[in-house]
C-alpha cells in the first residue's frame, strides 16, 4: 500500500467535528480526496452550508449539521444521522475548539469553564457518542489537540487544561476500546497558516517572527501538512497505531515554553 495512493479511504465514512473551517475542514478535504464520504458538525449553519459545497468538489457524499458540541444530545443526532444516511461512521475526527489569549488572574470562571467545555467536554461528548454508533473493528478515531498541551504558554492556562485533558483521554479511550478494534490518537499541529487559532495567538507579524524563530524548522505549517497526518491515522497505513499524541509541529515543542510578553504574566 502507498501513501501516494489518493484512495485510502474509499468507501468509508467521516465524520468531522469542527469541520466547517480552518485546520478541520483541511482534514475535511483531505479525507474526501481519498474517497471518504463526509459529515461535518459546527455551530453556524452558514458555516455548515458553505462547507458542504465546498467538500463537494470531491464527488463523494458530504453532509453537515449545525450543532454545539457542548451538548451530547446534539453530537448524538448528529451522529445518529451520519449512520442512518451513510451508514455507521469509520473515521471520528474530534477538533472542535475555542481559544483567547487573557491571562489567568482575567479569567472569570465562565471563561475558563467555556474553553475547557469546548474542547475537553466536547471531545468527551463526540468520542463517547461515536463509540455508540461507529462501526467497531477498524474505527480510528482522531482528536486535535494542540502545543499547549505539553508546554505552559502564557495566557493559554484555559486552553493547556482542556487540551491536556484531550491528551488523556486519547490514551484512555485508546486503553478502554483498543480491544474493540477501535484506535484514538491525537494530532498536535504546530502553528498553522491562515488559520482563526493564529491570529488570535499571533495578530502582528512581529508575534509571528518571534514564534517562527523558536520552530526548528522556521515556519508555520500549512492545513495540508496536517491533514496528511489525519489520512495516516485514519487509514490501514496506521493499523497498529493507538493511543499516540503525533506532533505535526516543525518541531516547535523542541523548543519549549514561549516567552512571557508584557502584560501577560504578573498581578492581572
Ligand atoms: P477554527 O477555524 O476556528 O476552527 C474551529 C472549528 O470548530 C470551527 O469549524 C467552528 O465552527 C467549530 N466550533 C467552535 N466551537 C464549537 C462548538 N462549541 N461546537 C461545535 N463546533 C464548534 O480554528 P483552527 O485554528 O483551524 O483550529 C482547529 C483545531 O486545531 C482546534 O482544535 C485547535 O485547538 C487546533 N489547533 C490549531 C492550531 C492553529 O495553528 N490554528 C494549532 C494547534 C492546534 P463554528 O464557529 O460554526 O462552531
Ligand atoms: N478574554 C477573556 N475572556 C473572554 C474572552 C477574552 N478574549 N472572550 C470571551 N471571554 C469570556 C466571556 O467574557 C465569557 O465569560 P463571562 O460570562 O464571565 O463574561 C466567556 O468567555 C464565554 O464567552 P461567550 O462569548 O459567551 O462564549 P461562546 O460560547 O459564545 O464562544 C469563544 C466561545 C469565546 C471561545 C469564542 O471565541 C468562539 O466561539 N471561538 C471559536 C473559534 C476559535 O476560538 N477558534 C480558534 C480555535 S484554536
Amino acid at each position: 500500500m502507498s501513501v501516494f495512493r489518493r484512495d485510502l479511504l474509499r468507501g468509508r465514512v467521516a465524520f468531522v467535528a469542527g469541520g466547517t473551517s480552518g485546520i478541520n475542514l483541511g482534514i475535511a478535504h483531505a479525507l474526501a480526496a481519498h474517497g471518504a464520504a463526509i459529515a461535518v458538525l459546527s455551530r453556524s449553519e452558514e458555516k455548515v452550508a458553505a462547507a458542504i459545497a465546498d467538500l463537494g468538489r470531491h464527488g463523494t457524499p458530504v453532509s453537515g449539521q449545525a450543532g454545539d458540541v457542548r451538548v451530547y444530545a446534539a453530537v448524538e443526532q448528529a451522529l445518529g444521522a451520519v449512520a442512518e444516511t451513510f451508514g455507521p461512521p469509520d473515521i471520528i475526527v474530534s477538533g472542535a475548539a475555542g481559544n483567547f489569549v487573557a491571562p489567568a488572574a482575567k479569567l472569570s470562571a465562565n471563561a475558563f469553564k467555556t474553553v475547557v467545555d469546548i474542547d475537553l467536554l466536547g471531545t468527551f461528548n463526540v468520542l463517547r457518542a461515536g463509540y455508540a454508533v461507529c462501526r467497531k473493528p477498524g474505527t480510528a478515531m482522531i482528536n486535535i489537540s494542540a502545543g499547549q498541551s505539553t508546554t505552559a504558554h502564557w495566557g493559554q492556562a484555559h486552553v493547556s487544561a482542556a487540551k491536556a485533558g484531550v491528551d488523556m483521554l486519547t490514551r484512555s479511550l485508546a486503553g478502554e476500546w483498543g480491544p474493540e478494534g477501535i484506535r484514538v490518537n491525537a494530532i498536535i499541529p504546530g502553528p498553522i497558516d491562515g488559520t482563526e487559532g493564529m491570529a488570535r495567538l499571533a495578530p502582528t507579524a512581529e508575534a509571528r517572527r518571534e514564534i517562527e524563530s523558536r520552530i526548528a524548522l522556521r515556519r508555520y505549517g500549512t492545513k495540508d501538512e496536517v491533514a496528511q497526518m489525519a489520512v495516516f491515522l485514519a487509514s490501514e497505513a496506521a493499523s497498529y497505531v493507538t493511543g499516540a499524541i503525533m506532533y505535526c509541529d516543525g518541531g516547535q515543542v523542541l523548543a519549549g515554553a514561549r516567552g512571557m510578553p508584557d502584560g501577560i504574566g504578573g498581578p492581572g
